[in-house]
């Protein structure tokens, strides 16, 4: 990739202020109630490993099932996953700790608390799902009032036109620099809408539909998720998205330049490179 300087570059246009206080400041707590609401959730997972479709929560026929059991091997973990059996001993069914084997459904270094104990998990996972649910309120009511939504996540008609180019400039990790790094890139722009529009509100709202409470004021949000049981099951198969997503985030973040990324996420200032420099790649 060669660049191109211009004739004028001072250095004060490298810096620009890309994150609003209320993006960063909800975008950390953020960061902290997901990573223990999963770590919890799985806890609670672990009560009853376990997933259906439906009303009813019987062993015989789970859509997905995290189990240990005995064979001429030994104990050995397996995970089905609608009657896909797959042998996950060593991480899911038998993991080890301290030395010894230990039949669990998720190990215990993901789980909050690590040893087995339901009570503690709902008490954290209802603690920071109160949290969550407050902070993103924070951030609907912030993004609309200062159209963070429609000026800098919704894609403009041009920048879906370009969306195959960009495809191949991730691939290749090329990311831009100068003004073009303004603006998240049409990929971002349409993962993050996924994320925050439609995966985090159905977190929210399958959470809402297994809380005995809420269901008994709101009973449509059980016929809307066809069950207690399935609303379950998508609760845990977002979460699982919500983790892949987060994987895939991560990496970019790394990728794309690692403290330049996290400075803007923290003071706001994003370094755009020298600004009398365009990609020409
Ligand atoms: C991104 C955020 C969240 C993640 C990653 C997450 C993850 C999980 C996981 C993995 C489970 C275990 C599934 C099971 O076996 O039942 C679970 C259970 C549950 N979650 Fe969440 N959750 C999140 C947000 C929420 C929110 C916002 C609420 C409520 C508003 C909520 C309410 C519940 C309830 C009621 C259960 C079942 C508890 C029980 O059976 O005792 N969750 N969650
Ligand atoms: C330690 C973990 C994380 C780091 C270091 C991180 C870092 C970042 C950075 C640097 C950006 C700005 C991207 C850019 O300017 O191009 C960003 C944006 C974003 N991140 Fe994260 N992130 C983390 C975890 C998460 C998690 C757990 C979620 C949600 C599950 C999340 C959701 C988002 C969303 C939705 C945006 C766009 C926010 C907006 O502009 O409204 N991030 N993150």
């Amino acid at each position: 990739m060669a660049a191109v300087p211009s004739p004028v570059s001072p250095v004060a246009e490298h810096r620009y202020h890309r994150h609003a206080g209320v993006v960063r400041g909800t975008h950390w707590i953020n960061v902290v109630c997901f990573t223990l609401l999963l770590m919890s959730g799985l806890q609670i997972f672990n009560a009853h490993p376990a997933l259906y479709v439906g009303e009813r929560s019987d062993f015989d026929h789970p859509a997905l099932s995290i189990q240990a059991h005995l064979s001429e091997n030994g104990v050995v973990g397996e995970t089905v996953i609608l009657r896909h059996s797959f042998d996950t001993t060593g991480v899911l069914g038998v993991s080890s700790e301290n030395g010894q084997v230990s039949r669990r459904a998720f190990p215990s270094w993901v789980t909050i608390p690590s040893y087995l104990d339901l009570a503690t998990g709902r008490r954290w996972h209802f603690f920071f799902a109160w949290l969550l649910v407050l902070n993103a309120l924070v951030y609907l009511v912030w993004g609309i009032a200062s159209r963070h939504f429609g000026r800098d996540l919704l894609p403009s008609r041009a920048e879906l036109c370009h969306i195959r180019r960009e495809i191949v400039a991730h691939l290749r990790l090329h990311f831009p620099r100068g003004a073009a790094a303004k603006r998240y890139n049409v990929l971002q722009q349409l993962t993050y809408l996924l994320v925050v529009f439609v995966l985090f509100p159905l977190m929210i709202l399958t959470g809402l539909t297994m809380s005995p409470g809420i269901d008994s004021a709101v009973p449509q949000l059980l016929t809307l998720f066809g069950g207690r049981q399935t609303a379950r099951l998508i609760h845990f198969v977002v979460a699982t998205s919500l983790s892949f997503f987060v994987i895939v985030h991560l990496v970019m973040v790394l990728v794309s330049g690692v403290w330049n990324n996290l400075r803007s996420m923290v003071t706001g200032w994003y370094d755009l490179g020298n600004p009398g420099m365009t990609d020409v790649a």
